[in-house]
């Protein structure tokens, strides 16, 4: 088995223990990691350094480094990383309740950024250098380069620059994930070609990823499994918001500005995206195409429905009963199914060639049309931008999807304005949630707020919002604000508890 995993034959003798791999890792490093929204991470180097940061801390030795991934990482790794107070500093994604905790307390300086961008600084030298990449792999070629599994994220380029990499080749993620994968890294500025995708479909790369296997110091072999997604099946609210957007899709169709194939759909991660593109199970929409970051359950729910022909990606992401489908199935899927790295997937030059429909989730937006997806209450972290802002900035049509109240009503998602802005005004075009749509486009500040009450609001707060931009408008501006009163929503929930008035 490990020499039809490694073969390359130099490096079946560069097989160590986890820990013995981990021990390259040292104080102060910078540290580039895969893993994609729970998926292919590396995973017994990671645990192999958390047990020797507890260690060198109980002697009173430093042991911290900088650690940048893909997305966030399965297996409770930031979790166990954190716990052991090994992250000095976590780029550029993370989901996790107690890495969370450490950042939002300080502890950790978390640099959330936009996932397409940190390769371009890693590669400009701009943040970095790399100094080990630890990458997940189902094998390694006979030349030495390295089959990535579930999901390639930033282990291209990670494993490009490093100055050494470790290969976790992992027994329980399938051989026939061999083929998947399509490396291609843009060419160096200043003569910086056009990628040559003009459709979801093209292949444009290798399989593998490129590397020097003299720079491979250790190959660690595992058996763990990736961690299942932690999205809640569609209830009437997701059902709702799906059916609100398939209507304005069929409406658009209706126009003349789409065909019932539509556009190549990109849907961000969590439980609301997920029930969205489930919905698209029951329309009258065929022939669809994704090129998207996050392949979910839906992905493959939709190919079965005999309603997706295609899903371009960066990773595959399932609950644990669709992963126990797919991946023995998967040769029946892999000729319509690619992953790419994630500067690729969600690359600002493809998605506006493609004229992508991209829908993302907001935790809040405001009577404007600002959105947040990251902040509570302005102040903490939830998870981090991800891809949306690659997406909505470029997408041929930008939707942004929440429910409309949180926390049992206590939070009204529709604010005066938002506490944290992370898509501006001008890069939304649609915000949706169960109550209703409104359409953005082509639609001043004041006009955006008549609509984003009537349509989209609680009916617990509609007439609140409704109160205060009939106070705010009589004082002028582009955009009316009580400037005063505008995060006071945020202030009441903060010291009582709930948004909603007294
Ligand atoms: N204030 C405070 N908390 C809020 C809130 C608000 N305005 N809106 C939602 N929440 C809470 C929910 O109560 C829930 O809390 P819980 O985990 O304690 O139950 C949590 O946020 C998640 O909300 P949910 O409705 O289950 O949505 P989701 O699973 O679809 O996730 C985001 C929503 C915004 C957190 C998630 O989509 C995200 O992190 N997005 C940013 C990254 C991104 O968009 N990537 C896309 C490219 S892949």
């Amino acid at each position: 088995m490990i020499t039809e995993r490694i073969r390359y034959a130099p490096l079946r003798d560069k097989v160590v223990s986890a820990e013995a791999a981990a021990a390259h890792i040292r104080d102060g490093m910078t540290i580039g990691m895969s893993g994609f929204t729970r998926a292919g991470e590396a995973k017994a180097v990671p645990m192999a350094l958390a047990a020797r940061a507890r260690e060198a801390h109980a002697r009173g030795e430093p042991l911290s480094i900088c650690l940048i991934t893909g997305a966030s990482l399965g297996n409770d790794l930031d979790k166990q990383l954190a716990e052991a107070h090994v992250l000095s500093r976590r780029i550029p994604f993370q989901s996790d309740p107690a890495l969370r905790r450490a950042i939002n307390a300080g502890e950790v300086m978390f640099v959330d950024q936009h996932l397409s961008e940190t390769v371009e600084l890693l590669r400009t030298r701009q943040i970095g250098p790399v100094d080990v990449a630890v990458i997940e792999a189902v094998a390694i070629t006979e030349q030495g380069g390295i089959v990535p599994t579930t999901s390639v994220g930033n282990s291209a380029s990670f494993a490009i620059l490093a100055e050494k990499v470790i290969v976790e080749i992992n027994l329980s993620q399938p051989t026939l994930l061999e083929g998947l994968h399509d490396i291609y890294i843009p060419t160096r500025r200043p003569i910086r070609h056009p990628i040559p995708i003009v459709a979801p479909e093209n292949r444009v790369g290798l399989p593998f990823i490129p590397v020097d296997p003299e720079k491979i110091a250790a190959v660690v072999v595992t058996t763990k499994l990736d961690s299942s997604a932690n999205v809640e099946p569609p209830d009437d609210d997701t059902r709702a918001i799906a059916g609100h957007l398939i209507e304005l899709l069929k409406h658009e169709v209706a126009v003349g500005r789409l065909s019932t194939q539509l556009q190549p759909l990109q849907a961000g991660i969590g439980t609301t995206a997920n029930a969205v593109l489930h919905g698209l199970i029951d329309s009258p929409f065929h022939n669809l195409t994704m090129y998207s970051e996050v392949l979910q359950d839906s992905t493959f729910d939709l190919f079965d429905a005999g309603r997706l022909d295609f899903a371009s990606g960066s990773s595959i992401t399932l609950s644990r009963p669709k992963y126990e489908a797919v991946l023995p199935e998967l040769a029946r899927y892999k000729s319509r199914l690619v992953l790419r790295p994630q500067e690729i997937s969600n690359h600002p030059e493809i998605i506006r060639r493609l004229g992508l429909i991209a829908i993302n989730t907001a935790l809040e937006f405001d009577l404007y049309g600002n959105i947040n997806s990251t902040h509570v209450g302005g102040t903490h972290m939830m998870n981090g931008i991800g891809g949306s802002g690659d997406f909505a900035r470029n997408a041929f049509l930008s939707v942004f999807i929440t429910r409309s109240v949180a926390k049992e009503g206590r939070i009204s998602a529709v604010v005066p304005m938002v506490s944290h802005v992370d898509h501006t005004e001008h890069d939304v075009d649609i915000v949706v949630t169960e109550q209703g749509l409104a359409d953005l486009r082509g639609l001043a500040p004041r006009e955006r707020a008549a609509l984003i009450i009537r349509n989209c609001a609680h009916p617990d707060y509609r007439d609140a919002l409704a109160d205060y931009v009939a106070r705010a408008t009589p004082r002028g501006g582009q955009t009316p604000h009580l400037i005063e009163e505008a995060l006071g929503w945020h202030a009441a929930l903060r010291e009582t508890g709930t948004m909603r008035r007294a």
